[in-house]
């Protein structure tokens, strides 16, 4: 057993609720990603809050505000259409709030996820066939979510694409906690989106704190966020289908798009280099950091957020025989593309 001190200092508090341990999640010096860079690099780990994702924030804000504002009490219901992590971190909150969640999902939703939903109280309602008017599975979704709202007359949808206690969350919690832990110091922010909740609300606290710090989306090829193209995507998490109501009052200071398999090379290299297993778009933002090294002042400080863990990855990113399957690419031109990637990353 190494010392304690090496295990991390600090006085454990007790969380009252499950609810009260989301947030405070670690920020931690990336050394040997790209080593001799100059370049000082933090991960702030929202994979370790309860449910494993940056979501359990906006879940638990967007529930408290429906409560607080008399939309939603004790023995309510709220509906949703999350094909991923919001659906888990909705079902934990609505449990302990002791609300009923219904949770709309696709066929795309991985096994594990909807298996979680439902250990954690969740209904499951899935789609299995797109919207006949547009042919989208995400709007037949939407349609499911209208149709359950007529049925049960109490229920509220959160509506987490346009929801302020979305961004709200980041703004009062993830950046907060950021900007607190770096002693408002810190160069550049760089966040992955799909509602634009975290990059709305980061970007929210540094303009009212005047900080000046540069802000990356990180967003998937086939997006249509930020003037995107739509085009198929290959991973969840990353991007969006449709342009959110949040990202209309964002602007980011610059917009990476990456590829499928740029998200599998850079979560593998985080995860060798550094041991820190995490999803896809985490993956992305690592794989575009190493893109943009170069062009970074000497000494700059710069923030990644690993959104979630990489667990339910594990049969995706980290799984080769899906990798050449899926997005048609071997282990040796995997090999060859993290050592471009590392390459790429070495400055000057
Ligand atoms: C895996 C993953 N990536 C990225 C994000 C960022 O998404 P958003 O723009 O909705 O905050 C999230 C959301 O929390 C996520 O779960």
């Amino acid at each position: 057993m190494p010392p304690a001190a090496e295990q991390g200092t600090g006085t454990p508090v007790i969380a009252d609720g499950i609810s009260a341990a989301v947030g405070r999640t670690p920020l931690v010096r990336l050394d040997r990603l790209f080593p001799h860079s100059g370049i000082e690099i933090l991960a702030k780990l929202e994979s370790v809050n309860p449910g494993g994702s940056t979501k359990d924030r906006p879940a638990l804000a967007m529930v408290r505000d429906a409560i607080d504002r008399g939309r939603l009490a004790p023995g309510g219901t709220v509906v949703e259409s999350s094909s991923g992590n919001l659906g888990v971190a909705l079902a934990r909150v609505c449990t302990a709030e002791g609300v009923r969640f219904v949770c709309v999902v696709d066929a795309r939703t991985n096994a594990t996820t909807v298996a979680t939903i439902r250990a954690l109280g969740g209904e499951i309602e899935l789609v299995t066939e797109p919207d006949p008017e547009t042919g989208d599975l995400l709007a037949a979704r939407f349609r499911r979510v209208e149709e359950i709202l007529e049925r049960i007359p109490d229920a509220v949808n959160l509506y987490q694409y346009g929801n302020p206690a979305n961004p709200r969350a980041h703004a009062e919690g993830t950046m907060r906690e950021i900007a607190e832990a770096t002693d408002h110091r810190l160069d550049v922010l760089m966040a992955a989106v799909s509602t634009t909740g975290t990059i709305a609300g980061c970007t929210a606290y540094l303009r009212e704190h005047a900080l000046d710090t540069g802000t990356i989306a990180v967003d998937a090829e086939g997006s249509v966020l930020f003037g995107g193209t739509a085009a198929p995507r290959p991973l969840p998490g990353l991007g969006a289908g449709v342009v959110t109501d949040i990202s209309r009052t964002v602007d980011p200071d610059r917009v990476v798009r990456v590829r499928g398999i740029d998200c599998v090379v850079g979560a593998r290299l985080l995860a060798r280099r550094e041991g820190i297993l995490a999803g896809a778009s985490t993956g992305g933002i690592i794989h575009a950091l190493g893109t943009l090294m170069p062009e970074l002042a000497p000494g700059a400080r710069v923030v990644v957020i690993v959104h979630d863990g990489g667990v339910p990855y594990l049969e995706t990113v980290y799984d080769d025989a899906w990798v050449e399957e899926t997005l048609g690419v071997d282990a040796d031109a995997l090999a060859a593309a993290t050592a471009a990637l590392q390459a790429s990353a070495r400055r000057g």
